[in-house]
C-alpha cells in the first residue's frame, strides 16, 4: 500500500517528479511547453528570480493568516487556479477534478471555455468559488449566452483572455505531433480570436455592468490603462505562461509599473512562472491581489489526482506561511514593496528552475 500523500510528498519538487513519471509524452509536452524558443517562459522565472526579500526581524509572528479576499469571499491563499484548456488530457475528470481540488483546499478556479466537462458540469462538480474564461469564437449572441449561463451557475465573474489573437507555434507539440481535439480547428499560427477588439469589451460592460469583467493577457501599461478606461474590474497581467507571444517580458517584471499606473482603480492579478510560496509573496508585495497558478496545479493533478492537487496547495501554503513569518509579517496586509528589492538572479531560468534539486524534468520535444 502506498504511504499517505503527506508522507509521499514533502516538497513540490517530489510532486513535479511524480507528474513527470505519470504523464505520457504528448500531454507532458503540452503542459510544460511554451511558444517557439520558449524565451518568454524563461523570462517569467527570470523576473521572479531577480527579486529578493528584505526581511524584518523581532516581530511576533506566532500567528500567521495567509488568507485573502476574492470578490467578497474568503479564500485560503491569494491564489487562483488559472484557466487550463484540455485539462482532461492531464487528469481524469478534467475541470471537474480541478474544481473538486480547489473546493477541498479553499481557493477559486477559473474555468476555461476549451476544457471538459464544461461550464454547467464543472459548476455541479464542487462548491468552488469560480469564474469563467471565454475564448471569443462566436458572435455577440454567443457571448451573451455564455454570460447568462455563467451567471445562472454561480460564477463570480467573467473573463476574456486577450493574448490569443493568433494561436501560437508551440514547438514541443508540433515536433511531438500532439493533436488535441480542439486543435483541429486552430492549427499553429492560425487566426483564433483575431477579430476581437476593445469594442467587445465596451459592449460587455454596457450590457453586463454588474457582472465583473477580468481581462487576462495584459502585458503593457498602455493596455492596462485602456482596460481601466473601459471599466474592467480586474487587469490580469499575463503572457499565457509564455505559450503565446515569444520574446515577451516576464510577468513579474511588468507587474510593478502596471500596479503604479492603475493606482487602485482596478484589481491587478498576475500569472506566469509562479511555482513557489516565495513567488506568491513577491507578487502580493508588489501590489497584485491574486496570483494565477497555471502549470503547478496541473502537476499536482498529474501526480496524484484530486488529492495530489490538494497536497500541492498544502505545501504551497506551508511555503507561504514560512516566507511571511521569516519576513516578519503575520498577514498579506502587512506586506509592502519595501519587503522586496531587485537582485541579480542566480542559476538557470526555465519552467522548472523553481525545482532545482531533482534535475531538469522538462524533457525534450519527443521524450
Ligand atoms: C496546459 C495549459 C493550458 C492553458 N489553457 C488556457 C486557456 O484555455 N485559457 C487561458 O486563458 N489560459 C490558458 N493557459 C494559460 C494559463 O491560464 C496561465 O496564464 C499560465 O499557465 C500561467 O503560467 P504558469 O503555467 O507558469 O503558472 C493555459 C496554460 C497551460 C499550461
Amino acid at each position: 500500500m502506498n504511504a499517505p500523500l503527506n508522507e509521499q510528498f514533502l516538497t513540490l519538487q517530489e510532486i513535479v517528479a511524480a507528474a513527470r513519471r505519470n504523464l505520457a509524452p504528448g500531454p507532458w509536452s503540452y503542459l510544460v511547453g511554451g511558444a517557439e524558443t520558449e524565451t518568454t517562459v524563461r523570462r517569467n522565472r527570470l523576473a521572479l528570480d531577480a527579486i529578493a526579500f528584505r526581511p524584518r526581524v523581532l516581530r511576533d509572528v506566532s500567528s500567521i493568516d495567509a488568507s485573502a479576499d476574492f470578490f467578497g469571499r474568503k479564500i485560503r491563499l491569494p491564489v487562483m487556479l488559472a484557466p487550463i484548456g484540455g485539462l482532461e488530457s492531464i487528469v481524469e475528470g478534467g475541470a471537474a477534478a480541478s474544481a473538486r481540488g480547489a473546493a477541498a483546499f479553499g481557493v477559486p478556479q477559473m474555468l476555461s471555455s476549451v476544457c471538459q466537462p464544461g461550464l454547467e458540469a464543472t459548476a455541479a462538480a464542487a462548491d468552488t468559488v469560480r469564474v469563467f474564461q471565454l475564448y471569443v469564437r462566436g458572435d455577440d449572441a454567443w457571448v451573451d449566452d455564455h454570460v447568462k449561463r455563467a451567471l445562472d451557475h454561480g460564477y463570480a465573474a467573467f473573463c476574456f483572455t486577450v493574448d490569443v489573437a493568433m494561436y501560437s507555434r508551440r514547438e514541443r507539440d508540433l515536433i511531438g505531433r500532439f493533436v488535441k481535439p480542439w486543435r483541429a480547428t486552430a492549427p499553429a499560427g492560425s487566426n483564433y480570436q483575431s477579430g476581437l477588439s476593445w469594442d467587445q469589451v465596451k459592449r460587455y460592460k454596457d450590457r453586463h455592468p454588474d457582472f465583473p469583467l477580468i481581462i487576462k493577457g495584459i502585458a503593457t501599461v498602455e493596455d492596462a490603462q485602456l482596460a481601466v478606461q473601459h471599466g474592467v474590474e480586474v487587469v490580469y497581467v499575463s503572457n499565457h505562461g509564455g505559450r503565446q507571444l515569444d520574446h515577451g517580458l516576464g510577468s513579474a517584471a511588468v507587474l510593478p509599473e502596471i500596479v503604479r499606473a492603475i493606482g487602485g482603480r482596478a484589481q491587478v492579478w498576475v500569472d506566469g512562472g509562479f511555482m513557489r510560496g516565495t513567488d506568491i509573496v513577491k507578487a502580493i508585495a508588489l501590489g497584485a491581489t491574486t496570483v494565477g497558478l497555471g502549470r503547478l496545479p496541473c502537476l499536482g493533478l498529474a501526480a496524484a489526482g484530486v488529492p495530489g492537487l490538494v497536497r500541492t496547495l498544502e505545501i504551497l501554503e506551508n511555503e507561504v506561511q514560512t516566507c511571511l513569518g521569516l519576513l516578519g509579517v503575520t498577514s498579506f496586509a502587512e506586506l509592502t514593496p519595501q519587503h522586496v528589492t531587485a537582485a541579480p538572479p542566480v542559476g538557470e531560468h526555465g519552467v522548472f528552475s523553481a525545482f532545482p534539486l531533482l534535475g531538469d524534468p522538462s524533457g525534450t520535444a519527443t521524450t
